[in-house]
Parts: C-alpha cells; sequence; structure tokens
C-alpha cells in the first residue's frame, strides 16, 4: 500500500462518490461507599511535539498533541462515574475542549466565548461532568479547531457499560488523515479558501491511532468490538471489511439495533463514531484488506487484517451482542414542534437552490409549508452573492455566534426537518442532546438510530427528533471543520 494517497480530489470524482453513497432524563450516578459518584481525575495537557505518523526511516511529523501522544490517552470510565479533567494548555494559542457527544452540562462544554472564557497560553481548566451514558465519545479543542483538531488534538473518550456485551478484544481506531509533504511535516495551508468552498481539508495520509497502518492482527474465531471514531476535519470513510459481516451495534455512542452495514459499508462522516461487532471468520494464516470506498476511483486500502497461525476457536461465538439502551427522553413525533433548517451555500451552491426550489412547484401560489420553504428558498437565493461561504437558514456565522438561530422550549419534543440545498456532504452535529433520526427523503429510516452528528447527503432532507431537556446555549454545525469556520455554524438554545 502507497503511503500517500492521490492527490486532490477533482469534483468529477467527488460528485459520483456521491451519487453511490449509502445516506445511510439523566442516569443517577455511580455512587461510591458514602453515596458520592466515584470521582475520576485526569489530566491533559495540549503541547506541540513530534510523532511517528509515517513509518521509519520517514521522519516524525510536528504535531500539536495531548499528552505527547496523538490521539491523546484513552480516557476510560465506568457509566455513572463521574470526571475531572484537568486541561492544561501549553499551546501557544488559546484552547478549549469540548466533549462530542457527552451530555455535559452547558458550563462543560468547551466552547469559547459560548460556555467558557478560552484557556489561555499556560492556563489550566478543571471540566467535570458525569458519564451519563456509556458509549463512546472523543474530545477536541472548539478554538480554531480546522487548525488545533488537524494538527492533532484529539483522543477517545470510552465510557464503558454497566455490562458489557461479552469480546475476546475492544479495540478502539481513531482515524484520521493529514495533509504532509515529502518532509513528512504537515502542508501549512489551515483556512484555506478553496478548502471551504468545497469539501474542506482533505488529507493525503490516513492514519489509524496515529499511525499509518499495515497489519492488524487478529485470530480466527476471536470477537472483537470495534470502536470506530472519524477525527479527521473533513474526509468521509466508507469501510469495507472484505468477506466478513460486521455488525454495526452503536452509532455516535448510542446502541442501535445490531444491523449489517447498508450496502456492506460503514460510512462514517467527521466526528461520528461506530461501534462493530466483528468476527474474524478468515483462514488461519489469511489476510483481508480494509478498504475505504468513499471517494469513487479513490479507493485504498487502510489496514490488512492478519490472521495468525494459531485459531482462537472454529466458528464465530454465539454471545448476545445487543447494548442495553442509554437514558435518553424518547421524542414524542405527534406532539412535536417543527422547525425547518435549510443548509446553503458551497460551491455551486446557487446552482442546488435553484434546481431545489424549482423542484419544490415553482410559483404554486399558498403552496403550505412546501410554499413556504420554497419562499424562504428565494429570499436566500437573493441574498448569496455569488458562491463560496456557508449558511444555515439564510445566516453565514462570522466570529463566534453567541445569539441563538433557535430557540427550543425545555422539555418539549421537537423535530428539525433539515434541507441539505448544497452539492456537498455534511455531517451535521448538535451538542448537549442525542437526536432520533426519524427520516430520511421522508422516508421512515429503518432504526430510527440516536445520533449526535448526522451526515447529510446533497440534496437530501434529513428528520431528526429530540427531547430538549439539557438547558443552555448549543453549538449545531457542520462537522467538516473548514465549513464550519466559513459560516455553517448556528447556536440553538433550550431554555
Ligand atoms: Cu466535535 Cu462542535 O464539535
Ligand atoms: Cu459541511
Amino acid at each position: 500500500m502507497s503511503i500517500f494517497l492521490p492527490p486532490a480530489l477533482t469534483r468529477r470524482n467527488l460528485l459520483a462518490g456521491m451519487a453511490g453513497t449509502v445516506a445511510t432524563a439523566l442516569l443517577p450516578a455511580r455512587h461510591g461507599l458514602a453515596g458520592a459518584p466515584v470521582v475520576r481525575d485526569f489530566a491533559l495537557r495540549a503541547a506541540p511535539g513530534r510523532s511517528p505518523l509515517l513509518p521509519a526511516p520517514r521522519g516524525r511529523t510536528p504535531v500539536w498533541r495531548y499528552n505527547d501522544a496523538v490521539p491523546g490517552p484513552e480516557i476510560r470510565v465506568r457509566q455513572g462515574e463521574r470526571l475531572r479533567i484537568a486541561v492544561e494548555n501549553r499551546l501557544e494559542e488559546e484552547t478549549t475542549v469540548h466533549w462530542h457527544g457527552v451530555r455535559t452540562p452547558n458550563a462543560m462544554d468547551g466552547v469559547p466565548q459560548l460556555t467558557q472564557p478560552p484557556i489561555a497560553p499556560g492556563e489550566t481548566f478543571l471540566y467535570e461532568f458525569d458519564a451519563v451514558d456509556a458509549g463512546t465519545f472523543w474530545y477536541h479543542p472548539h478554538q480554531r479547531s480546522f487548525e488545533q483538531v488537524g494538527r492533532g488534538l484529539y483522543g477517545p473518550l470510552i465510557v464503558e457499560e454497566a455490562e458489557p456485551p461479552r469480546v475476546d478484544r475492544d479495540v478502539t481506531w481513531v482515524l484520521d488523515d493529514w495533509r504532509l509533504g515529502e518532509d513528512a511535516a504537515i502542508v501549512d495551508d489551515f483556512g484555506g479558501r478553496h478548502d471551504m468552498m468545497h469539501a474542506g481539508r482533505i488529507g493525503n495520509v490516513v492514519t489509524i491511532n496515529g499511525r499509518v497502518a499495515r497489519d492488524f492482527a487478529v485470530r480466527r474465531g476471536e470477537r472483537i468490538r470495534l470502536r470506530l471514531i472519524n477525527a479527521a476535519n473533513a474526509r468521509i470513510f466508507a469501510l469495507d471489511f472484505a468477506d466478513h459481516a460486521p455488525l454495526v451495534v452503536a452509532l455516535d455512542g448510542q446502541p442501535v439495533t445490531p444491523h449489517p452495514p447498508a450496502g456492506g459499508r460503514v460510512v462514517l462522516g467527521p466526528a461520528m463514531r461506530a461501534d462493530l461487532v466483528l468476527d474474524c471468520t478468515g483462514p488461519v494464516g489469511s489476510r483481508a484488506t480494509v478498504v475505504d470506498r468513499y471517494y469513487d476511483g479513490l479507493e485504498y486500502g487502510l489496514v490488512e487484517l492478519a490472521y495468525g497461525a494459531e485459531p482462537l476457536r472454529d466458528a464465530a461465538p454465539e454471545w448476545p451482542v445487543a447494548l442495553a439502551a442509554n437514558p435518553l427522553a424518547e421524542p414524542d413525533i405527534g406532539a412535536a414542534i417543527r422547525h425547518e433548517v435549510v443548509f446553503s451555500g458551497g460551491m455551486m451552491g446557487r446552482m442546488v437552490m435553484e434546481e431545489m426550489a424549482g423542484r419544490m412547484g415553482g410559483d404554486r401560489p399558498g403552496g403550505g409549508m412546501m410554499g413556504g420553504m420554497m419562499g424562504r428558498m428565494r429570499s436566500m437565493m437573493g441574498m448569496m452573492h455569488g458562491d463560496g461561504i456557508w449558511l444555515i437558514n439564510g445566516v453565514a456565522a462570522k466570529g463566534p455566534v453567541l445569539e441563538p438561530m433557535l430557540t427550543l422550549d425545555r422539555g418539549r419534543s421537537h423535530v428539525l426537518a433539515m434541507t441539505n440545498a448544497t452539492a456537498w456532504p455534511h455531517p451535521i452535529h448538535l451538542h448537549g442532546h442525542s437526536f432520533r433520526v426519524v427520516s430520511r427523503n421522508g422516508d421512515p429510516t429503518p432504526y430510527r438510530e440516536w445520533q449526535d452528528t448526522v451526515l447529510m447527503a446533497p440534496r437530501e432532507t434529513v428528520e431528526i427528533a429530540l427531547v430538549a431537556d439539557n438547558p443552555g446555549d448549543w453549538m449545531f454545525h457542520c462537522h467538516i471543520l473548514e465549513h464550519q469556520m466559513s459560516g455553517m455554524m448556528g447556536v440553538i438554545r433550550v431554555a
């Protein structure tokens, strides 16, 4: 496998790739003897360093990282425990840490200006929150994320179930991609205009747990719980496990009805996670390549499953795989308040808006909801001066956003009816809550999965539903970090 992937995507490749895309009440804390929750202390130090992303004899890459490693340390606790994490900033700029997918109190959410002052160089901030949900989460800065995450600041946060399902091994793969030059250094072009307007800053080197991976050793008969985390700024993955038949058992940390991935590919937009149960059913001594097929014509082998000479057992075990549900409040769709959200902008955005507005019924008068949408699209088109930045409901965020675009009545059920009126996929993330993905293009989803980040295909409509039960001001943004920085970001208030 060559280390460097083909260069930047062409538009043709990307569009072809997208066409084939399968759009695919809080728990009481775990109590110690005296009745207080078990508190687990951790320390993270963000600082520059050098990490061996590429195999020897290639040099080490200057990165920014937590506790001298990329990814940062795996923070692992039991459900119901309280985390207390001291974050020390040894960078030369301000930072914060956001606990992606964890339903923290608002003040612990790590969004600069909105929920806390940024942590100045040399300073330390203490985060403290309970692990209410079991699952696979991750942490990363929310300050200039497009560069801080892009330079290597991220790590996994695993919350174990009280009774985890039986497996032989519990493995975490943090996926990332990097844009490296021949000298193994990161190409210093963060925030470039082309990346902003198109698919984001996609790299040319993909790593698993901070290394270009070659082999992943397995044994015949082994059952692995594989926790995948996409920490890339912009790259979307669609992993094909060759002759294996993994089951998806959780998405974004939340249990889902165990099912084979649609189209045989595990699709992960930036920030998304999937927990797989992978039964190693290949022959002793064989090899199988895990291939990323998201971008058509740019498939590459991510890693090889390398079977050892000794089987662990002859057939896959029959242990149950389903996970116990987390304590999420179930939205009442019938009684939900409905909100329309339209994403627009980007390269070719105007064209897509016109096309979608046309499809919604042109000048048909009094077209009810569709007519309203149409009018909204019309006026948005009027406001778009050429292609470029990104907008949510006609507004492109500039600088830190403090004013809410939407207020959700606390304790009520809400449906966000979201339309991707752009030519690009977007992984849309809401802080502080998980939501059910209830429909895509009007069709009910088969699993009504809980997510905190939902990947929307170009021109797709997606409805999500949630109970607004976590008060505060929460970020709502695209997790392609270049889209986030160039407008695709807003605040949703729960009050
Ligand atoms: Cu993963 Cu707003 O963040
Ligand atoms: Cu986006």
